[in-house]
């Protein structure tokens, strides 16, 4: 473990930003952490963590003893010996879009001194950590990358709400555009994480990274198509995995969904896409068929739910939904690109008169303006024509929605009874 202990710049405190800047606080770095959300950072200051992973006792304990400052102001960077990006990568309309880099790369290319390291963390393609943000802080400093400071990429493998692997726990790849950068790089990280794994190129780490999503993107969309099958041949997929599940060698179980959601899947293939279409003229059409079933499983639970109040002899149109779980991942409040927006217009646009309940997330849609929001109280579940569980938070009371739902559509397969069906 690196004794070392530097003056750290984390720019960007979101999901991926805030965790790393906490841990590199508390093991004994100095941390500015700069985000360009004045509430954010706010909030922050005052010890308000708004991810579930950093409790605020955890966050409050290192912004009171000096070791972690937020800030919203560039010149809170000066004088950094490590700066991590840590800023999104999204797509727009269906386009990688490194605006948010450019802007941290160049914000943090005036403070470059010699000897510093710059570290990106962000998703992107192969390529972007040499050919965009290298030329971006030589532009903006004057110095050169490798003679005069460290530059490498090291991507994040987080999991919100995974106990078991922590960004602590988790093997952690850095990479460096020459070896004077890989030592740097992977010395800070040592004193952060339990491994590192040094690899050859930032290209090498970057692809990795998508690699990792794009495997499971590919694998949900399989069964997802697999499910949707399966329903319309009456076999129960649920059973079908977990028996195909029994062979301890060659296979890695995957369960349907309602889509996917959050920052990555949804987004980091297209990443990849884009650069192998842009620099080979080539589709990935794995990619683009795990998108399009993925994309389009919304569409599925809309009608399968159609189905079944058809079969109660109830048109959608006028009917009460009630969508439990508007996040896209368990026991998270992250509802960014989550299926449940999706389900919630297509419900509505047909009419229905569509509610939704989750403890966890505090804005959902445009802010709230997709479902009204209300407590999944029993009187909530009996009152609805029908409940989907979209996202099966531990804090829904299963028995209880069995108890008082007249059907439920369990996306999760979580529940069983009479009037629950599976995806
Ligand atoms: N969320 C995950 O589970 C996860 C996992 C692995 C990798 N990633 C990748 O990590 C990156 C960050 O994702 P996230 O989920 O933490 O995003 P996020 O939206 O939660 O947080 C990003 C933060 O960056 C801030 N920001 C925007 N522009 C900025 C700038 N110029 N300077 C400083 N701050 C700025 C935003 O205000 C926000 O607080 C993305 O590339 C994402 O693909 C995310």
């Amino acid at each position: 473990m690196s004794t070392e202990l530097s003056r750290v710049v984390v720019a960007g405190l979101g999901y991926v930003g805030l965790p790393l800047a906490v841990r590199a606080a508390e093991v004994g770095h100095r941390v500015i952490g700069y985000d360009t959300d004045a509430d954010r950072v706010k909030a922050l200051d005052a010890g308000e963590s708004y991810i579930e992973d950093v409790p605020s006792s955890r966050l409050a304990a290192v912004v009171d003893s000096g070791a972690f400052r937020p800030s919203a102001v560039t010149r809170a960077c000066a004088g950094f010996d490590v700066a991590v990006i840590t800023v999104p990568t999204p797509l727009r309309e269906g386009l990688p879009d490194l605006s948010y880099v450019e802007a941290a790369a160049r914000m943090l290319a005036r403070f470059l001194r010699p000897g510093a390291t710059v570290i990106v963390e962000s998703t992107s393609y192969p390529g972007t950590t040499t050919e965009q943000v290298l030329p971006w802080l030589e532009d903006g400093s004057g110095l050169i990358g490798g003679t005069d400071f460290h530059l490498g990429y090291s991507p994040e493998r987080i999991d919100p709400g995974n106990s078991t692997w922590t960004l602590v726990s988790t093997p952690k790849i850095v990479s460096g555009i020459d070896a004077g950068s890989v030592a740097a790089i992977g010395d800070f990280y040592a004193g952060i994480v339990e491994t590192t794994v040094p690899v050859s190129a930032p290209s090498v780490a970057e692809l990795a990274k998508i690699i990792e999503n794009t495997f499971r993107h590919v694998n949900i969309a399989l069964i997802n198509e697999f499910a949707v099958f399966a329903h319309g041949l009456k076999i129960d997929i649920w059973e079908a995995i977990d028996a195909a599940s029994t062979k301890p060698f060659g296979f890695m179980p995957f369960t349907p969904g309602p889509g996917v959601g959050g920052h990555c899947l949804p987004v980091d293939p297209c990443y990849l896409s884009w650069r192998v279409e842009r620099a080979l003229g080539q589709s990935f059409r794995f990619v683009e068929l795990a998108n399009d079933i993925n994309n389009h499983m919304p569409d599925y639970v809309v009608r399968r739910l159609m189905l079944a109040l058809n079969k109660r002899g109830r048109p959608v149109s006028g009917s009460r939904v009630l969508l439990l779980g508007l996040a896209y991942k368990k026991n998270t409040g992250d509802a960014r690109e989550s299926p449940a927006v999706r389900i919630a217009q297509l419900l509505t646009g047909m009419g229905a008169d569509v509610r939704g309940a989750d403890p966890h997330v505090a804005e959902f849609g445009l802010r709230d303006t997709v479902v009204p929001r209300v407590e999944p109280t029993s009187a909530e579940i009996s009152r609805a024509d029908a409940v989907i569980l979209v996202t099966d938070h531990d804090a829904f009371d299963t028995d209880e929605i069995a108890q008082h739902a007249s059907y439920v559509l369990d996306c999760r397969r979580v529940m069983s009874g009479d009037n629950v069906e599976s995806l």
